[in-house]
């Protein structure tokens, strides 16, 4: 059965994480996977992928411009096979956000790109404050005071529902796509 390609665009590596586990549910339906660094993927890896699945992260309200400019180049290869979007921020731990039609950046990037992806997801992200520089570490922990989010410094907090991303790996992955 053809391959599904899961493409990411991160910036501290849990997006790529999302991708690899949704690489392994794909994989125990008995589907070949494959997990790529969007700036590496190229047209040649698009057209022999059976399904591709691009996953990008939040970073002060954005993905990174990367994205939409690959989305741009590929848009024709990626129509031509079943194709998927997920967003990763941390908006998207609270109810209501964490569903594409209620996440702010989701809808936003929607409008600014041509593709519509067949399918499309939000998954909520993980914070690692001790991991972040001073400046970001001040101003995302004053964003989760307003918030009402965790901020302690010292703290890890991963607010990614797992089992949600299973449930839209299992139906992406499933072998009619
Ligand atoms: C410096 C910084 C800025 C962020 N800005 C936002 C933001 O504007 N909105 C949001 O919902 N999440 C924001 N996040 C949370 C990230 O989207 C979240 O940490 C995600 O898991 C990052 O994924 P990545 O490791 O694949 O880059 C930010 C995180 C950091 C470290």
């Amino acid at each position: 059965m053809s391959e599904v390609l899961f493409v990411y665009s991160t910036t501290d590596g849990h997006t790529r994480r999302i991708c690899e586990r949704l690489a392994r549910v794909a994989q125990s339906q008995g589907r070949a996977a494959r997990v790529m660094a969007l700036p590496e993927c190229q047209a040649s890896d698009i057209q022999a992928c059976g399904a591709i699945v691009i996953g990008a992260s939040i970073r002060y309200g954005k993905h990174k411009p990367e994205v939409a400019a690959f989305v741009g180049r590929h848009r024709t290869a990626i129509e031509a096979r079943p194709n998927a979007f997920f967003s990763v921020n941390v908006v998207a731990r609270k109810p209501g956000k964490d569903v594409p039609e209620g996440n702010p950046y989701l809808q936003k990037f929607l409008r600014t790109i041509a593709w519509r992806p067949q399918r499309l997801a939000v998954f909520a992200g993980r914070l690692d404050y001790p991991s972040l520089g001073a400046l970001d570490r001040l101003v995302i922990r004053f964003i989760m005071l307003m918030t009402k989010g965790p901020t302690d410094p010292r703290g890890v907090f991963e607010f990614t529902d797992w089992v949600r991303v299973d449930e839209f790996g299992h139906a992406f992955a499933k072998p009619s796509n």
